[in-house]
């Protein structure tokens, strides 16, 4: 099936199943924004759960959880106030407007798709020799690229546009008042760097993580939920001693690397791929990549950021953060290892790195499509389902008993409706890696079956085994 039905056949389940809806889809819908339904939140939460213990279950990393907004001279030293922009550009007949570098790349891709070759290959080099600030707007005009909703090629100027989402503290909208949504959740890690070292008496090296929602105003959200303006990350920076930077970022890139093959990832839709421009004061940065129906897009970054956010934090706020040994008399400002991955956009690679439509035979011989989610079962929203086979001969009984003793422990559902062929079959399109049922002989002996999603094998075990049996998969 082509990638972009595949992309369609999901957005459509998530909908339908409760993974995802549209923001205030009842007025419209609001662009760039989306809501997690029941099974959404689960899924995301198992996702965060995941990487904080992944993170912070460990000797010598804190969590935090850092206002969204915070005094705007903090985004004065990151930065963001005078660089955190894209490029913007109109198209005066259709007054569409687009991201001046995408709509270039968007370009590129469609010469590439029509056979032209060596004209996309002239843009492409012309593009990665610019160098900063790019002249955006005479690459368009001299590639004479059409707006894709007008086909005309009359732009206006190429203008920056910040992607801070500002706001006001207190009744008046002065500009002294001004502060802003947090773009990323970074800042409100380095302006604690000092508060939990001393609280949590940790020695460099260290690492703060943290999750939270983070808002940028993208001038083109695009593909599902890949980019947001309201989206959440998980980062953690990890502080080290000057010298010993190189290994912790290869330690740390293989760390987040290995933790999304353990939750089910498939290799080959995943990638490094280093950076190949340098911020200054940077030392490394390599992005892992996902496989999307798309293409290749970034889900996480992970950076050598020097001690650039500390020495700026230090002075914008007069505040010395620094590492002092007492016992030596050592200091330093530690350096940064940074990794950050956007929890909603790993959310909708899990999705679509578990979608799968496969031919089976029914119960009747007939081949049928099963449409299923292959999520590693940490990840799945509903851990287990329990179904009784009929609605008599004590069967809901011994069911719903179980199911109250499950449910105290994991995420169940309890299906009594219709064939079991039709309830195994809406499991498997929302994940649930195992299925209970109980029959007649369950009665009788007190062993149930259980149903393993992707090989739809069956075994039965003793009611009083269940529940190890799934904290032995799940825990
Ligand atoms: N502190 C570093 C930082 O914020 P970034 O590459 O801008 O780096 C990190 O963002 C991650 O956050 C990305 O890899 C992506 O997973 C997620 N992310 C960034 N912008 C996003 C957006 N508009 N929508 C959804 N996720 C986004």
């Amino acid at each position: 099936m082509a990638q972009k039905n595949i992309l369609d056949n999901i957005i459509s389940l998530a909908k339908r199943r409760g993974f995802v809806f549209q923001s205030s889809e009842i007025y419209g819908g609001l662009n760039g924004c989306w809501d997690y339904g029941p099974l959404g939140v689960e899924l995301l939460r198992n996702i965060k759960e995941s990487w904080w213990k992944h993170m912070t279950y460990r000797d010598n990393i804190e969590g935090v959880d850092a206002a969204i907004l915070m005094h705007p001279r903090t985004w004065e030293a990151s930065g963001h106030v005078q660089q955190f922009s894209d490029p913007m550009i109109d198209n005066k007949t259709s007054k569409a407007r687009h991201r001046a570098d995408n709509l270039i790349e968007d370009y590129i891709e469609r010469l590439r798709k029509k056979g032209k070759t060596h004209e996309a290959d002239a843009l492409e080099q012309r593009l990665s020799e610019a160098v900063e600030p790019i002249d955006y707007y005479n690459i368009i005009v001299d590639a004479e690229i059409p707006d894709p909703v007008s086909g005309t090629t009359d732009w206006t100027d190429v203008r920056n546009f910040n992607l801070m989402f500002k706001t006001f503290i207190g009744p008046l909208e002065e500009t002294s008042a001004v502060v802003y949504l947090r773009p990323e959740t970074a800042q409100g890690i380095f302006v604690n760097f000092k508060n939990v070292m001393e609280s949590a008496r940790q020695k460099v090296p260290f690492g703060i993580a943290q999750i939270g929602k983070a808002f940028r105003n993208e001038i083109n959200t695009k593909n599902f939920l890949f980019r947001t303006r309201e989206f959440e990350q998980m980062e953690m920076q990890y502080f080290v001693k000057p010298g010993t930077e190189e290994q912790e970022f290869d330690y740390w890139r293989e760390q987040r690397w290995n933790w999304f093959l353990e939750l089910g990832m498939k290799p080959e839709s995943l990638k490094l791929k280093p950076h190949e421009k340098l911020a200054h004061y940077a030392k490394a940065a390599v992005d892992i990549e996902y496989l999307f129906p798309f293409g290749w897009g970034e889900v996480e970054g992970i950076h050598s950021r020097t001690n650039h956010d500390l020495s700026r934090h230090t002075e914008f706020s007069g505040k010395k953060l620094e590492w002092v040994d007492t016992a030596s008399g050592e200091r330093f400002v530690p350096y940064v290892i940074e990794t950050s991955v956007g929890a909603s956009r790993s959310f909708m690679a899990f999705l679509c790195n578990a979608y799968d439509e496969e031919t089976v035979t029914d119960e009747n011989g007939k081949a049928e499509t099963r449409t299923v989610l292959r999520f590693h079962p940490k990840l799945a929203p509903v851990s287990a389902a329990i179904f009784p086979l009929v609605n008599k001969d004590g069967m809901p009984d011994v069911a719903e008993a179980l199911y109250r003793d499950l449910q105290k422990h994991f995420k169940v559902q309890y299906d009594d409706k219709g064939a079991v062929g039709r309830r195994y079959r809406r499991q498997d399109e929302i994940g649930t890696p195992y299925c209970i049922t109980i029959d007649g002989q369950s009665v009788a002996d007190q062993t149930v079956t259980i149903r393993e999603r992707d090989s739809m094998q069956q075994i039965r075990i003793e009611i009083s085994n269940v529940k190890s049996y799934l904290l032995e998969r799940l825990a």
